[in-house]
């Protein structure tokens, strides 16, 4: 072969062979990545597995009955972990039926005072108070029953769109269901899926937009029919027309109900009866939107940002 030179015939060959050989070195390195990818999640499935189940309160107080939806966050100090301290001394009073909002920067802190109501997580001290009773010695389920929330982020089953509203309250009938969105105003855009009601929702329901998945959460809620309602950015990617029309239907929820509402657009918290501005997992400013307007510090300067 040296003496010889390289043919033709010897170029092919060892060209052929070359790639021969190249493929399934290329094809371990991907089954390599996929592994990697496995491996990571069978991780997190682990974690969930291993992951303790709620301690149940032992011997709960009864729930005050009926509920009156005074909320009282006393003294409220909370870290996800023990390092790294979120909420700092967080006291509110939210009378019965009162609308409280809360703003601030992003991270600030509102999702994690909203997420200690139904007890997600323990406080590293303070306490939380449901019509004077501190909701740590309540039966967490029952407990949870008396609230609804929409979160920022939403969630959707695989299944009708009927179900998944009336998720909110499984013994709903359909009507109620109907009712419910109409007040969400979500009716008019179920109408035009392709079997309104019955449409099939998949995957956490991509088939929808991000503001019609919101609807249909707000929907959601107010088939609970709860006396406390939580609204968490629940109008972000809505559009401001559709806005104003469930800005009502919301408003008619929230009526005689405790209500916590989260929200970047401050046109919506204005009429709240306390506004309140958390700043580094601190109350920074409180008090109604004339209130707080007048001595033109951060809420005004946030308020007329966005009006500018
Ligand atoms: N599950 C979690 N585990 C650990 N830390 C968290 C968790 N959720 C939030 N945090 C931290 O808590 C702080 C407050 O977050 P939070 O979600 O309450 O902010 P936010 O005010 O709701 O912000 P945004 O306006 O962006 O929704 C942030 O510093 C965040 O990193
Ligand atoms: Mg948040």
């Amino acid at each position: 072969m040296i003496t010889r030179g390289f043919d033709l015939g010897g170029l092919t060959a060892f060209l052929q062979y070359a790639r021969q050989f190249g493929r399934p070195v290329n094809e371990i390195s991907s089954q390599y990545n996929s592994l990697q990818a496995a491996l990571a999640g069978a991780e997190r499935i682990f974690a969930v597995i291993d992951t303790a189940p709620e301690s149940e309160t032992i011997d709960p107080l009864p729930m005050p009955a009926p509920i009156q939806g005074q909320v009282t966050l006393s003294h409220v100090n909370f870290g996800y972990v023990p390092e790294k301290q979120v909420l700092f001394d967080i006291d509110i009073d939210v009378k019965p039926g009162q609308k409280i909002a809360f703003v601030g920067e992003t991270g600030a802190g509102k999702s994690t005072i909203i997420n200690l109501l139904p007890r997600f997580y323990p406080l590293l001290s303070g306490d939380i108070l449901l019509d004077k009773t501190s909701i740590f010695k309540l039966d967490r389920n029952e407990l949870r029953k008396k609230l609804s929330i929409v979160f920022q982020d939403t969630h959707l089953f695989t299944d009708t769109v009927m179900e998944n509203i009336r998720y909110g309250r499984l013994t709903a009938t359909d009507d109620e269901v109907i009712a419910a969105a109409k007040l969400a105003a979500a009716d008019s855009f179920i109408m035009q899926l392709p079997q309104g009601y019955k449409t099939e929702l998949t995957n956490d329901g991509a088939n929808l937009s991000q503001g019609q998945r919101q609807l249909i959460n707000i929907a959601r809620a107010t088939v609970a029919n709860t006396p406390i309602l939580i609204l968490d950015e629940a109008t972000s990617s809505i559009d401001t027309r559709t806005e104003i029309a469930i800005q009502e239907g919301i408003d008619r929820l929230m009526q005689d109900k405790t209500s916590f509402v989260i929200a970047h657009r401050l046109s919506t918290i204005r009429n709240a009866d306390v506004i309140c501005l958390i700043e580094k997992g601190r109350i920074a400013e409180f008090g109604s939107h004339v209130e707080l307007l007048k001595p033109k510090g951060k809420y005004y300067r946030l308020y007329m940002g966005q009006f500018d």
